[in-house]
């Protein structure tokens, strides 16, 4: 075809022009007011900020944007790449650094045995006098602390037990066998994608790690100091409180005594009322008794009737219950519910926090545990990636003011979703569902605390509108979703507010320094 001559374009700008001028295009009036209407449901888009937190909100903003122009140039964008190689590239983020420091409030999806860095686990438990090592036929490792020698057998086709002291004096390369501890007690490698071919197989390795976690950390001394270790690290990460899923094994002496579960309550109480003494600017932490998914409905009752003692015992430490391990291997909250209904038919007050909808499974029976989580009265959903599928149980949960806990680290090593940019929680986030972020199990994942979690829903869930706002909100949330009492609430909020002051002024200082 011939082109357009240039009269001829001339022509059509002077019509379209003459068009412009005559018909006024009312498509466009009310682009701005609607805009404003989105902007101001998104997560912390009510939140009125003060003059220094406004100023530092655009500066974090632009520090954003550069940050991802440059991912956009190298074509790395860490929330797009599985933390296992994104790691690397966050500590170097500018943003991470300021995340880091940031008073988050409070973390309520955290694992008992997921608390703290493996390396504690492997230079400082394992090196402890009576520590005794079997090797599994998989090449994995059991571990017991005993005096005399663990009774035999050992655990099902382990070696056995030789005494980690003798056997590390025997090899050659420590470091290198230490290296391989590590490695049994996370999921991290170099390529995610060969070593885990599926969500059954990577959940089987996942709970592995637990097991082989436990036969350290339930040595009663290595459980206190763990616990301590554990809340140090948080508290160093900038969080103020914390929520714990405590499946509450026996924990044993080194004669092979072993203690009920009142005695871990008792002392992960005690522990805490130790580390808030030695560290006042920190609020203090509860128990969630948790029992395995698995365990049928007569062994789930069980675990309720001790949920309920313990709550009676422990007012003050055991916040409720809830139901862990892998949700569409296990039984649903449905198949459980001659169990689960056993407080409201005593009429007692069980609080429930519900693991519910970590599933990609749509339309399956344990992707109705979203909705059943809600109708057993619910305090918080754990992960609910599968709420956004369910708008009546969305509603509900919305009218509730039911949060969901977002653990985005944890959902993409699970193999739940792989861009975090589409995290179902973006959806949440844009109508400002309420929701708390959570690390789930960060030693596991190569993760701390909860800062690397706060990275990825900053640069991606949030988007790019995700300002000091959203991230005061988020803050605000875990304190005003926790399972503090009312007085415990106000006491942790001044706190944090305090932090919080402080970290603005800071910053502020900082950026202006640099200026
Ligand atoms: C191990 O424990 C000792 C004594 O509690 C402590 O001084 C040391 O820093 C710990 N090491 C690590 C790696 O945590
Ligand atoms: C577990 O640790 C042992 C000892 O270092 C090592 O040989 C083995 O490869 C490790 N297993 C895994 C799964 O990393
Ligand atoms: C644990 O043992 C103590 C006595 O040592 C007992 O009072 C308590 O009821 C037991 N707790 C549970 C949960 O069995
Ligand atoms: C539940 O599991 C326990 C332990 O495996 C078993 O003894 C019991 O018979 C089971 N109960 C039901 C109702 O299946
Ligand atoms: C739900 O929770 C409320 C407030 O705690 C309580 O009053 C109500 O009885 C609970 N309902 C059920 C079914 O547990
Ligand atoms: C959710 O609630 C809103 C307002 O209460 C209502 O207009 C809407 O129809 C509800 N949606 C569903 C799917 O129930
Ligand atoms: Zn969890």
């Amino acid at each position: 075809m011939k082109p357009p001559s240039g009269q001829g374009i001339r022509l059509a700008y002077l019509l379209l022009s003459l068009a412009s001028l005559c018909l006024p295009i009312p498509l466009w009036k009310d682009r701005d007011s609607l805009m404003q209407e989105e902007k101001a449901q998104q997560t912390g888009g009510n939140l009125v900020l003060s003059r220094q937190e406004q100023q530092l909100s655009t500066k974090l903003l632009n520090l954003k944007k550069k940050e991802v122009e440059t991912a956009i140039s190298t074509g790395q964008f860490p929330p797009s790449m599985h933390f296992f190689r994104a790691k690397s590239l966050i500590d170097q983020s500018k943003v991470f650094s300021i995340l880091k420091r940031m008073p988050k409030g409070a973390v309520l999806h955290l694992h008992d045995f997921a608390m703290l860095s493996v390396g504690w686990l492997v230079f400082n438990a394992s090196y402890l006098p009576h520590c005794y090592i079997c090797f599994t036929p998989t090449g994995s490792v059991r571990f017991r602390f005993s005096r005399p020698r663990p009774p035999r057998p050992p655990p099902a086709l382990c070696s056995p037990w030789l005494l980690l002291d003798t056997y590390r004096g025997q090899l050659r390369d420590v470091a290198e066998f230490d290296r391989g501890l590590l490695r049994n007690l996370t999921l991290v490698t170099d390529a995610p994608e060969l070593a885990y071919p599926s969500q059954a197989f990577i959940w089987k390795r996942f709970e592995e790690i637990f097991l082989i976690a436990s036969g350290l950390i339930c040595y009663a001394p290595v459980f206190k100091a763990y616990f301590y270790q554990g809340l140090l690290e948080l508290y160093e990460d900038n969080i103020q409180y914390v929520e714990i899923r405590a499946i509450l094994p026996a924990v044993y002496e080194l004669d092979g005594t072993k203690h009920n579960k009142s005695w871990s309550v008792a002392t992960y109480r005690e522990v805490t009322r130790r580390f808030v003494k030695e560290h006042p600017d920190f609020v203090g932490a509860k128990i969630i008794f948790t029992a395995h998914r698995m365990l049928n409905v007569s062994q789930i009752k069980e675990a309720v009737v001790t949920a309920m003692a313990l709550r009676a015992r422990f007012p003050d430490t055991l916040a409720g219950f809830d139901l862990v391990g892998d949700e569409d291997e296990g039984h649903s909250l449905w198949d459980l519910k001659d169990a689960l209904t056993i407080p409201y038919s005593m009429g007692v007050n069980l609080p429930y926090f519900f693991h519910a909808g970590e599933t990609d499974w749509q339309g399956t029976s344990v992707d109705n545990n979203v909705l059943d989580a809600l109708l057993l009265n619910t305090s918080r959903i754990g992960h609910g990636l599968a709420l956004i599928k369910h708008p009546v149980a969305k509603n509900l949960s919305l009218k509730r003011d039911i949060p969901v806990e977002v653990c985005p680290i944890s959902n993409q090593v699970l193999l739940l979703v792989a861009d975090l940019r589409s995290h179902p929680a973006a959806d949440l986030m844009a109508e400002g569902h309420p929701i708390v972020i959570s690390p789930d199990d960060p030693p596991i994942f190569g993760a701390k605390g909860v800062s690397y979690d706060f990275y990825e829903v900053f640069m991606a869930i949030g988007g790019m509108n995700a300002d000091l706002r959203t991230l005061k909100q988020l803050a605000l949330n875990s304190i005003k979703y926790s399972a503090m009492l009312p007085d415990e609430k106000a006491k942790a909020k001044e706190l944090w507010q305090k932090k919080w002051d402080q970290f603005v002024a800071d910053l502020s200082d900082s950026f202006l320094r640099e200026l």
